[in-house]
């Protein structure tokens, strides 16, 4: 495979015309679209269908200019339009802008037999133009209704723009912050994580997907892409079947039971079959079991993948092979229009596999009214009116401040005072505009974030010194480009410790690129890149009143840092309006609310490591070593999943179960008081954890179970009520039926997954 690394522009869609475009007539009126339901349209078109046009539709390609993937062998452009023209292509992704998806709809609409409308995909992952948080940082916020409201923007955004699918929510699961695409989903928790798919779902969706501004989803990557070998991007997954249902499965569950039209398979392999060639995952479990009615889209060119795994000879095996699983478009992979048609034609695939594909992708484009108005999406009114307004930066705004987690605050260095202080911000990242964006933006403009610099500025009362510290980059922030921070240049470190010498407070701003983390960018070290801790030592030496803010798209390994500098914010990749999102928690315009929806490790020697592990045969703490730890670290983590402090405090108290023996049908009544203890007004995440103490299948120490994100004014306290029923209680065995087993079980309440506030119920048959 030949790869393609530069975002520019290649081939422009005017092009086409060089191709030239016949003048065939519009061929809409011969589908009758009026009273019939969604089935009969699409089984009347289908009759009309050669085999061809509907393996034409199961054919999705890349555009001319953003290229996400490697460019397959015979990709060109010249293919792609005379295959666009015989109306054997049914989706394009990666085109985008009114006038651009006009002219691919038009060849499709006006151009061939059928005037079959194509749907058009992109990579529309925490916002189009106006970029929200990175998914991970979101997910901190559990704060669901900011999360439906932040994908209900880029659906607004990416409508206007053309686009009718977005290739998101990303609901992978992972415990491994070496993986770069840890950034894109909603962390290690299969509880949350379900939440928030579903509220992206909603979201991107919306309540009507015949509107033109909501767009289908695509849940992603079926599955257990998270879960690849060492951190490694497209590496080998090998796990059981009880983290399979039980961690991996729920948030795809979750999407489909939202309703979610796609979803997208994966480039790993799982226990020896790459996924794009399950039927065990696709046509099983998904189709089957689960009854989803959408249709699955091959991740790009993972077809031909199933060749380079191993388990397949050649194009013709691997076409069959994922067909026959249920992947049901092939994303720029050149398999299926090279080689399905012969396939039925020689009797090897049967043409029912076709037509159930062909019928899916079908359904979805009339469920999107794309055969009422295949241009429903390309007003260049709307287009400008609907992106990057005020509105949409205020939402982005609002979820990026709810996003930031408070990791320390001893000395309350934070809030900032207003008046009357001189602040050093120093750092590579401080004075960013394009890392903040973070990787996924590419219907965004470079350099377009608020810094944190900037942002800090809007506070006029302090003196406020600027000094970057290091030189921010090696190589070229791109999609597609490996990047640094300064590894060698330490020219500036010197200024930075002079302007830290007379200010009350340092600020710094340390972390990630946004290009550090995303897709194929997986890491084995988990520090602060470059000679950033050089710089935050040296500093420290002049200085130790040190908020050190975070930017970064995964858990990093800064016990140093927790050791020696006194308030540490996390602050991730905050999208558009990060700088002042930052500012006005520094500053305590809004107080942190943010929890940890991933571990913080020690040390990269503990991944992966998450809040719902097994207990182990030996896990109690002996005065030999005959149990299980390790020998230069603790066990753990250096901020636990759940973990985020606000500027307030807040008191656990009257924490009950109403009952102590429950039959396996009933609801059980838990409640709790909070009350706000501190100075100001804030916001909790009430988190209630279970453990069912014995399993046919062993059960983690602790398993979310329940959150309610609390406001309370100060002094003021509240009760918490929680119901949990056998669907909290249960879990999967290792065949995949859902068992609740009687016994004891131990509830937990509190601000992490650590609490110690404990009481005990029993489940009776
Ligand atoms: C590959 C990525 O794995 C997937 O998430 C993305 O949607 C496609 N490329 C398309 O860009």
């Amino acid at each position: 495979m030949k790869h393609h690394l530069r975002k520019s522009t290649i081939y422009c869609i005017s092009a086409l015309f060089l191709f030239g475009c016949s003048n065939k007539k519009n061929n809409n009126s011969m589908i009758d679209t009026k009273k019939e339901t969604i089935k009969e349209k699409v089984d009347s078109l289908l009759s009309k269908m050669t085999l061809e046009e509907k393996v034409g539709q199961m054919n999705q390609y890349n555009g001319f200019w953003d290229v996400t993937g490697p460019v397959p062998e015979g990709g060109t452009a010249k293919i792609k339009f005379e295959h666009l023209k015989k109306g054997w292509v049914g989706s394009m992704l990666n085109v985008r802008g009114t006038e651009n998806v006009k002219e691919v709809q038009r060849i499709a609409v006006e151009e061939t037999r059928l005037g079959i409308p194509l749907i058009i995909g992109f990579d529309v992952i925490h916002g189009y133009k106006t970029l929200s948080p990175i998914p991970l940082a979101e997910a901190a916020s559990w704060d669901l209704q900011a999360i439906e409201k932040s994908a209900r923007i880029a659906a607004i955004e990416a409508s206007a723009s053309g686009i009718n699918w977005t290739f998101a929510p990303m609901v992978d699961i992972s415990r491994d912050p070496r993986w770069g695409r840890v950034m894109e989903g909603a962390g290690e928790d299969p509880f949350l994580g379900a939440k928030i798919a579903k509220a992206r779902v909603q979201g991107f969706q919306g309540d009507d997907l015949s509107k033109n501004n909501t767009i289908a989803a695509c849940a992603k990557h079926f599955a257990a892409y998270g879960f690849s070998e060492a951190g490694r991007d497209y590496n080998t997954v090998d796990i059981g079947t009880s983290t399979l249902y039980n961690s991996v499965l729920p948030p795809f569950k979750s999407a489909v039971d939202a309703g979610v039209k796609t979803l997208m398979n994966s480039f790993n392999e799982l226990n020896g079959v790459p996924v794009t060639a399950s039927k065990f995952l696709q046509r099983d479990i998904l189709k089957d079991k689960w009854g989803f009615n959408g249709f699955v889209v091959s991740d790009w060119a993972s077809i031909n993948e199933i060749i380079i795994w191993g388990h397949a000879e050649n194009k013709r095996q691997a076409a069959k092979l994922a067909s026959t699983a249920g992947s049901d478009m092939d994303m720029e992979g050149y398999v299926y229009v090279r080689e399905l048609a012969q396939l039925v034609k020689d009797g090897i695939v049967k043409e029912e596999i076709i037509d159930d594909a062909t019928r899916r992708i079908l359904t979805v484009k009339f469920e999107l009214g794309l055969f009422d108005d295949p241009y429903k999406y390309c007003d260049p009114e709307n287009e400008k009116q609907n992106i990057g307004n005020k509105e949409h930066h205020d939402a982005v705004l609002d979820v990026a401040k709810k996003s930031i987690v408070l990791l320390k605050n001893e000395n309350n260095l934070l809030p900032l005072k207003k008046n009357g202080q001189k602040i050093a911000l120093i750092g590579p990242l401080a004075n960013e505009k394009n890392s903040p964006l973070g990787s996924w933006r590419l219907g965004s403009d470079d350099n377009t974030a608020i810094s944190v610099l900037e942002g800090m500025q809007q506070y006029k009362g302090n003196t406020l010194l600027f000094e970057k510290g290091l030189d921010l980059i090696e190589g070229e922030a791109s999609f597609t480009q490996h990047v640094n921070i300064n590894t060698t240049n330490r020219s500036e470190i010197k200024k930075a410790v002079n302007t830290a010498k007379n200010v009350d407070v340092v600020i710094m701003v340390l972390g990630e690129h946004g290009f550090q983390s995303g897709e194929g960018r997986s890491r084995t070290e988990l520090n602060l890149p470059g000679l950033q801790q050089e710089l935050l030592e040296e500093v420290y030496k002049a200085n130790k009143n040190i908020v050190l803010v975070l930017t970064n798209g995964r858990p990093l390994t800064i016990e140093w840092a927790d050791k020696n500098i006194p308030t540490i914010v996390e602050a991730w990749q905050l999208g558009s309006q990060s700088g002042n999102a930052i500012a006005s928690v520094l500053y305590g315009d809004y107080n942190p609310s943010g929890k940890l929806p991933m571990t913080f490790p020690r040390n990269v020697g503990q991944v992966p490591i998450y809040y719902n592990y097994k207990n182990t045969g030996r896990p109690k703490e002996e005065p030999n070593v005959f149990w299980s730890h390790y020998i230069d670290s603790k066990n753990t983590p250096l901020y636990p999943f759940g973990h985020g402090l606000s500027y307030s405090t807040f008191e656990y108290s009257n924490f009950k179960v109403h009952g102590s023996s429950f039959n396996i049908n009933d609801f059980i009544k838990i409640t709790v008081d909070l009350k706000n203890t501190g100075e100001f007004d804030g916001k909790e995440v009430v988190q209630l954890y279970i453990r069912d103490l014995v399993g046919s299948i062993t059960r983690p120490v602790r398993e979310l179970k329940g959150f309610e994100l609390v406001n309370l004014k100060k002094d003021e306290t509240k009760t918490i009520e929680f119901n949990l029923s056998k669907k909290e209680l249960g879990f999967y065995n290792n065949d995949g039926k859902f068992i609740v087993e009687p016994g004891k079980f131990e509830v937990f309440v509190g601000g992490s997954s650590v609490t110690k506030l404990k009481q005990e119920f029993e489940l009776t048959k």
